[in-house]
């Protein structure tokens, strides 16, 4: 059975997207066979895997959550070319218009889970990208989730939503517990000021980071143009080595899911 993480922060640009693809592509390189859903209705997971032009999407089963989800599968590209066990459910601008139709559905919050049951057992990660909001699709997502992953960036702003997001988020699991992991991103090892007060902020709340923090590299912006992942436009560049190191200590922890509850002061 597929372990799940969504990748979340109400803040925009602090990494959510290039995270889930970066740790997907360093889970299929290690052999997992990798789901990624992108749940964000500016489709940038799917660009960026060369899947923002599909027949089929996301929305397909907000829709009609009897839809065949199977449909909605397709192989991951770096470039043309389909990367080994690393697959994609696509997602466009219809997700955030068309998919409200899910609204009027009596189970909605389980539209997801009970859409993924047919092929849960095929993947051992699904990855969710999540959008920047609170809305039913992320509601259905947080809800069948293992871990969540935040993405941080050395802005003051990206820790703001996050006793917001873990608020909604125990309200949505109710007494599940549910594990989470912040992953401070963009990290510009020479501005120590910058670096240390995000730290004290994390520390403050008394929030779990991991250990690996991702560094800031043009890098990024040059694999979205090129339309390739990171591990792949710059293989065992220093992004590369990060995200690896960080797809080690999420495959680390999640032997131990669940033993990390939050313990977190709101401010
Ligand atoms: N470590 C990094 N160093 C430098 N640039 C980065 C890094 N990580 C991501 N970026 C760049 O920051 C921008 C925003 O990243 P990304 O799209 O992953 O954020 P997001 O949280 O998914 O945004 P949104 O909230 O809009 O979905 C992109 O241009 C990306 O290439
Ligand atoms: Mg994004």
């Amino acid at each position: 059975m597929a372990k799940i993480a969504c990748f979340a922060n109400s803040k925009g640009g602090v990494g959510k997207t290039t995270s889930c693809l970066a740790v997907g592509t360093c889970l299929a390189d290690l052999g997992y066979k990798t789901l990624l859903i992108d749940l964000d209705h500016q489709g940038n997971l799917s660009d960026d895997v060369g899947r923002g032009d599909e027949d089929y999407t996301i929305t397909d089963l907000f829709e009609d959550p009897k839809f065949d989800i199977t449909k909605l599968v397709y192989p991951a590209l770096n470039k043309e070319e389909e990367i080994d066990n690393l697959n994609v459910i696509p997602a466009d601008i219809t997700l955030a218009t068309e998919a409200r139709a899910a609204e009027r559905y009596r189970h909605r919050l389980q539209i997801l889970s009970d859409g993924l049951k047919p092929i849960k057992d095929l993947y051992d990660f699904i990855l969710i990208d999540l959008r920047p909001a609170i809305d039913l699709s992320i509601e259905n997502a947080l809800l069948i989730t293992d871990i969540v992953i935040v993405p941080v960036d050395m802005d003051r702003r990206a820790t703001k939503g996050i006793s917001d997001l873990f608020e909604v988020i125990a309200e949505i699991k109710r007494n599940d517990k549910f594990d989470y992991m912040l992953v401070k991103t963009k990290i510009d090892v020479r501005n120590k000021i910058m670096l240390k007060a995000t730290e004290d902020r994390i520390a403050e709340m008394k929030l779990h980071a991991s250990d690996t923090a991702i560094r800031t590299s043009e890098d990024f912006k040059k694999a979205t143009e090129e339309k390739m992942p990171i591990c792949y436009y710059a293989k065992n560049s220093k992004s590369h080595q990060d995200y690896m190191s960080l797809t080690n200590e999420i495959l680390d922890h999640m032997e131990i899911l669940g033993e990390r509850y939050k313990d977190l002061k709101v401010v």
